[in-house]
């Protein structure tokens, strides 16, 4: 019988859903070292609270994150709050000898996401885990094999968007269009994720940011439980270019105010022995394009990563051949990593920790400084 991991979760809203699904399905769908009790829940609004807690089956819950961060009960504490408040639950914890998961991105601000790289990096019997959900979607898992088994050969381009629409004017003005809160807008909400995947599935690192732009569209917002305008400070789109150490030239796209696109997370490799296209909105299928084949019968095939006899990443572990995952299964493998990670076993595929999340926080520093004094910024430049 696995001896039991103490989870705490700080978030009860879209991200405090989405893990509480996952860290009660792990043990359901996997075989873990570990049995993950979810032992006590925390968010701001006490009045949900308790209905929250008792519909995914946290045991306890309160409304003070210190209180949770330092419960000697728990194991690892999960922090899915507002950018502005990952900083402080996840350095209490970690002072407190826990395990850390953290939402994406690392922090709204560089020097908050260095505070917390030095911290896990103090804390010897803690291991840290940065929410980047996407690389846990099995065909960019597949993806990320297939480039470092050299099916692409060199990488010459990445190109990533993830275009979304829901800035529309009447948005209320929420944290995330608040820089204080976030840190930034589209940027640092949508760009991360891509970056994370660029990263991730190149196995390289950027070295230059060539040229951003940011755009702030709607410049007021409803402040929510009033009828009055407040000031939108973050960005609703932001675009850059960038060239990889390896020598892939790159660019990225983030926006809320993308008419027509939902939830348009796409990333798309060239190299000079094929090429790869991942779209979330057709999360199941990796695109892959195998020049090696030659110019008869080259061209994009469809793979529908769900094959466990194809090898496919945690297809063994839910359902037969394209039965579809969704968005939570992303969730829900990366839960199941954690607990392997603990153990000091190997997840299926690298799992990001704060240092890692820190790298692509630089890259998001980098974007942000070269929009704002429209220059090209080395990453040797940010530290
Ligand atoms: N991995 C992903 O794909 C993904 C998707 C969405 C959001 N996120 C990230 O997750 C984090 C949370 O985003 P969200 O969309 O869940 O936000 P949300 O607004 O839906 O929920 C925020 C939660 O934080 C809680 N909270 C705020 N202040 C608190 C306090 N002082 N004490 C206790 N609880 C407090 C609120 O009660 C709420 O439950 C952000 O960092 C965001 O960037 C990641």
């Amino acid at each position: 019988m696995p001896s039991d991991l103490f989870v705490g979760l700080i978030g009860q809203k879209f991200m405090g859903r989405a893990h509480s699904n996952a860290w009660g399905q792990a043990n359901r769908f996997f075989d873990l070292p570990r049995r993950v009790v979810l032992q006590a829940a925390c968010g701001r609004d006490g009045d949900e609270l308790g209905g929250f807690a008792a519909r995914f089956g946290w045991k306890t819950w309160t409304t003070r994150w210190e209180d949770l961060a330092s419960d000697p009960k728990l194991d690892l504490v999960d922090v899915a709050t507002p950018n502005h408040l990952h900083l402080a639950p996840a350095l209490a914890a970690l002072e407190a000898g826990k395990h850390v998961a953290c939402e994406k991105p690392l922090a709204g601000t560089l020097s908050e996401a260095r505070q917390l790289r030095d911290a896990a990096k103090r804390a010897k019997r803690s291991k840290t885990f940065v929410w980047f959900n996407y690389r846990r979607c099995p065909a960019v898992a597949l993806a990320r094999q297939l480039v470092a088994e050299g099916r692409l050969g060199a990488i010459r381009h990445v190109r990533a968007t993830y275009l979304q629409s829901w800035g529309t004017p009447d948005a209320p003005l929420t944290w995330r269009f608040q820089k204080k809160l976030a840190g930034s807008g589209a940027h640092g909400d949508l760009n991360a994720h891509v970056v994370d995947l660029a990263r991730f599935l190149t196995g390289d690192e950027i070295h230059e940011v060539h040229g951003a732009v940011a755009r702030t569209f709607v410049m007021e917002r409803g402040i929510p439980g009033t009828d009055k305008p407040g000031k939108s400070d973050v960005d609703d789109a932001l675009l850059f270019l960038a060239s990889f150490k390896g020598g892939a030239l790159a660019s990225f796209e983030a926006s809320r105010v993308a008419t027509g696109h939902l939830n348009a997370n796409a990333i798309e490799l060239n190299g000079e022995h094929g090429a790869l296209r991942f779209e979330f909105e057709s999360m199941n299928e990796l695109l892959f394009h195998d020049q090696t084949l030659g110019p008869r019968t080259a061209g994009w095939r469809r793979i529908v990563a769900t094959s466990a006899a194809g090898g496919h990443p945690y297809a063994r572990n839910w359902w037969p051949d394209a039965h579809l995952l969704g968005y939570e299964h992303g969730f829900t493998n990366m839960a199941a990593d954690v607990v392997r990670a603990i153990e000091g076993q190997e997840p299926v595929v690298p799992l990001p920790d704060f240092a890692d999340a820190f790298e692509t926080q630089r890259v998001l520093e980098a974007a942000l400084v070269s929009a704002k004094e429209r220059i090209a910024v080395r990453l040797s430049e940010i530290r």
